[in-house]
């Protein structure tokens, strides 16, 4: 599974990208994250663009790069935060 979080306009994030553990290294993951570029590069009009995030979890950062992702250049680093709310 996986899931593309977007604004149907110029930004979208992906996030849940689980092959279940028997069905992996097959090209499962691959083409879940080449179906999604395809989606939003179908979905575009000429000279329209949309930019893709994500955050690779430790050791998937050569997934993600063999499809095409880049890390950001310095001057645009990433941030984050977590809410999270405590009983
Ligand atoms: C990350 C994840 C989704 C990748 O799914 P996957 O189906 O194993 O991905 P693929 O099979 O397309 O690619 C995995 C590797 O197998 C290789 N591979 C692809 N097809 C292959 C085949 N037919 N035979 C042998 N190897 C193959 C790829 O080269 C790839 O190597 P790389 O990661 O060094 O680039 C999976 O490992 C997973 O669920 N991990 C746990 C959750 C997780 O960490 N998700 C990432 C969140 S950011």
């Amino acid at each position: 599974m996986t899931r593309l979080i977007g604004d149907y306009g110029t930004h979208g994030l992906i996030v849940d990208v689980v092959v279940l553990p028997n069905y992996q290294n097959k090209g499962i993951g691959s083409r879940m994250i080449l179906e999604i570029k395809k989606y939003i590069y179908d979905s575009l009009d000429n000279n329209e663009k949309f930019l893709i995030e994500l955050c690779p979890t430790t050791g998937k950062r050569n997934f993600y790069q063999r499809l095409g992702f880049k890390y950001k250049p310095e001057n645009m680093d990433g941030m984050y935060l977590w809410i999270e709310r405590m009983k």
